[in-house]
């Protein structure tokens, strides 16, 4: 069966889904300090997913077409039963698991998820020196640690990603520093342009770092040759060292939106399916699900929701914030990146 396909004619592919909003962190350009302190309204246990609605939410995105399932947070690993959550997705079909985390803990985790089929995970590291990274991490903690988490994930046989979003002045100083320590392990690391995501993290576009300017410096050292996308609609702009050890990526959501491609659904911890990462509404599907919804209705709403999605933020975002009214955007801890 032929998946919908939204007003601009985009499938729906991939899903992203947080299991929680919590965060052991506090990265200022995501879930700053003064934001999310001990007022901050966090959900309730009882109006998270619980496995099974999450399980069968995701079985209605996968009857419709949906191959990628990544799994996010907040922190994902904050969930004690998401080994179970991953067994369960890898039972229903769905071809390609995956994991956003920010590795602490990670080297805990690691075998367990890769026996419940986890394929590959992403793992946040911004910088490599203790101080820099406790800043990003907004509560000092040690980035050794996240290290190690990673050195587990890549022994117990995943697929490692680094992800590390560049601030001008903060880390962007590091960005060679990072290229060398990965590249030795054999691990992708993909720059990210800081975002404005959310309503909270004082996003301005002086603090941004084009994608362009990261290549020329990484290419200044270790030259690097544009590659294909794996598939259409990668996020990430991929490069090879020309020496032959490896790639990197860039994610250039700011410089050169992707919005064209973009196939990606997301799901809320809440049950709530947003169609773009910056929408300010979402639908309600774990209400329909708790009020007797079948998988038949859940497809039905899924499917219609899709079909009239006109999302392009990325694209229109310089004209939105020229008019002097920026949306109200969710969080990116709440949806997950
Ligand atoms: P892969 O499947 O490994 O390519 O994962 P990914 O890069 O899609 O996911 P990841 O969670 O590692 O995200 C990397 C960065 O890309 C994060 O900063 C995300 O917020 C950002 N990102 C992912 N999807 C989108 C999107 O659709 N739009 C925008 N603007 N950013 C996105
Ligand atoms: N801009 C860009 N990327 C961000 N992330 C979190 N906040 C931002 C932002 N403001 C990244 C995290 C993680 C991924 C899910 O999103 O570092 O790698
Ligand atoms: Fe937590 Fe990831 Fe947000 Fe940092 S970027 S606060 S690790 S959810
Ligand atoms: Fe997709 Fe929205 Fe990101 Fe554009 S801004 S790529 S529509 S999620």
């Amino acid at each position: 069966m032929a998946g919908p396909r939204d007003t601009l004619g985009r499938p729906l592919r991939d899903l992203r889904v947080s299991v929680t909003d919590r965060c052991n962190f506090r990265c200022p350009y995501c879930m700053p300090k003064e934001a999310f302190g001990p007022d901050h309204a966090f959900l309730s246990h009882g109006r998270l997913m619980t496995h099974g609605e999450l399980v069968r939410i995701v079985g209605a995105f996968a009857a419709l077409g949906v191959e990628k399932v990544r799994l996010t947070g907040g922190e994902p690993l904050l969930r004690a039963d998401l080994p179970d959550i991953v067994g369960d997705l890898k039972a229903l079909g769905v071809r390609d698991v995956s994991l956003t985390t920010n590795g602490w803990f990670l080297a805990k985790q690691a075998s367990a998820l890769r026996a419940a089929g986890l394929d590959r995970v992403n793992v946040s590291v911004d910088s490599l020196d203790r101080d820099t990274a406790g800043r990003m991490n907004g509560l000092g903690f040690d980035v050794s640690r996240v290290l190690s988490g990673i050195d587990a994930a890549a022994a117990a046989g995943l697929t490692v990603k680094v992800n590390c979003v560049v601030q001008r002045g903060v880390n962007d100083g590091e960005i060679l520093t990072l290229c060398e320590y990965f590249r030795e392990r054999g691990h992708t690391l993909r720059f990210i342009e800081f975002m404005d995501v959310g309503n909270t993290n004082h996003w301005s576009t002086s603090q941004v770092v084009p994608a362009q300017e990261i290549v020329a410096r990484i290419s200044a050292r270790w030259p690097l040759e544009v590659t294909a996308p794996a598939y259409r609609g990668e996020v990430a702009a991929r490069y090879r060292y020309a020496d032959g050890r490896g790639e990197v990526g860039l994610v250039t959501s700011v410089t050169e939106p992707f919005c064209k491609d973009c196939h990606r659904a997301r799901i809320s911890a809440d049950g709530k399916f947003f169609t773009c990462l910056f929408a300010s509404e979402g639908q309600d599907l774990l209400s329909s699900l708790r009020a007797g919804a079948s998988d038949l209705d859940l497809r039905g709403r899924i499917g219609g929701v899709w079909g009239a999605r006109v999302d392009r933020y990325s694209d229109e975002r310089a004209e939105i914030l020229a008019s002097g009214r920026p949306r109200e955007k969710i969080e990116m801890s709440y949806i997950g990146g």
